[in-house]
């Protein structure tokens, strides 16, 4: 497997398989609305918009094919993190997160990071030392969980 990356020519691949993995893990849960409105913020133009703002995003590629994503807002919001089914359970979505956040912290002093995680993926987080801080919230229809994961401080 190789981390890289995303630029723009991913754009489709990525938006793709954050579809593909919504359908099939998060939004059946969520209202009418919540899944339409999930599903427009994860389309194309969208996720160019925010590379465009300046959310860094990486992949993890498999043979040239792109099996898993991950989305950083403000260097500190974990903001998608996406692997393609057929790959799930073989530390993908762990790899991506060491990753990106070794190359944070070596650049910058960053106390937390923060992610509004989906019901199915609260274990995940709770594995990489997130904690929930406030219970279940609906917005639009679109069911999440703020969760905190919280560095211990240099030098003490
Ligand atoms: C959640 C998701 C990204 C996990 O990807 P993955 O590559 O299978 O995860 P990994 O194999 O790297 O697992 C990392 C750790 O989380 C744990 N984990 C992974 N998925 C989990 C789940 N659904 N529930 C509980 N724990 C989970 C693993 O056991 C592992 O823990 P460990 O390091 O202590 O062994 C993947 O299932 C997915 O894309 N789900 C649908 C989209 C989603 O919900 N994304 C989050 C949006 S906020």
């Amino acid at each position: 497997m190789n981390i890289r990356r995303a630029t723009t020519k991913d754009i489709a691949d990525i938006s793709a398989l954050m579809t593909r993995s919504a359908k099939e893990f998060i939004i059946n849960e969520f209202s009418a609305e919540g899944r339409k409105v999930f599903l427009n913020l994860i389309r194309k133009n969208v996720i160019r918009d925010y590379m465009e703002t300046g959310f860094v995003y990486h992949v993890a590629e498999i043979d040239d094919r792109i099996v898993g994503v991950i989305g950083m807002k403000n260097n500190n919001h974990l903001y998608h993190l996406f692997v393609d089914s057929l790959h799930h359970g073989r530390g993908i979505a762990g790899s991506l997160w060491q990753y990106v956040m070794k190359k944070i912290v070596e650049k910058q002093d960053v106390k937390e990071f923060i992610v509004n995680s989906s019901n199915y993926a609260i274990g995940m987080y709770e594995a990489f030392g997130f904690v929930q801080t406030e219970p279940m919230q609906e917005k639009n229809g679109v069911l999440y969980n703020p969760m905190v994961l919280r560095l211990a401080e240099k030098n003490t």
